[in-house]
């Protein structure tokens, strides 16, 4: 709730400011110092609000890549599906829409894990019962995250969000790329 109030609020102090600039600039004229320093001000404001963002939001990096293209789709897709979440959390002022978001992460995480598993067992895996539990546990801390924010709303986004992103850019980075090298070597790209 305070996350968003305060965004509500850079938001309106921009509107204002830029209001504050045209104002300053048919009043004073081109020529005083006022309208710039004002303008500034909405640039730089604008700015910071950019870069905060950025921030919050994951890219994907060609490190993230596991050499097999149907996975990196899938998990290019999970990123895409936080980076909504986090959109949907920061722009919609109802929870309808994080909610949506949030269900369509979750199905679609276990979607891939499904597909994850299914090839390495069809390759013959060698630590596809380990990879399996490490699957597990995020789908159980999931349901648990899910739960709380059921109960707990918009509070508990803070903490949904960045388990989400920190367990998902942490297992594609490690653990997924522990199979990389013996799917390759079984064909597999
Ligand atoms: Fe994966
Ligand atoms: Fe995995």
């Amino acid at each position: 709730m305070k996350k968003r109030a305060l965004m509500t609020l850079k938001v309106i102090l921009i509107g204002l400011l830029v209001v504050a600039t045209i104002v300053a600039t048919v009043q004073l004229g081109i020529n005083s110092p006022v309208p710039w320093l004002l303008g500034f001000l909405v640039v730089t404001l604008s700015a910071y609000n950019k870069l905060c963002d950025k921030h919050k939001f994951i890219r994907w990096k060609q490190e993230y890549s596991v050499g097999i293209k149907s996975i990196d789709n899938e998990h290019q897709k999970l990123l895409g599906l936080i980076n909504r979440f986090l959109t949907a959390s920061r722009d919609h002022p109802s929870t309808f829409y994080e909610q949506e978001a949030l269900e369509e992460l979750v199905d679609y995480t276990r979607y891939h894990f499904k597909h994850e598993e299914a090839l390495m067992e069809k390759h013959g895996y060698p630590d596809l019962e380990a990879h399996k539990k490490e699957h597990q546990a995020m789908v159980a801390r999931v349901n648990e995250l899910v739960e709380d924010y059921n109960i707990r709303g918009q509070e508990a986004l803070e903490d949904t969000a960045a388990y989400l992103k920190h367990w998902l850019v942490n297992h594609i980075q490690v653990v997924d790329q522990q199979y990389s090298d013996y799917m390759h070597k079984r064909g597999v790209h």
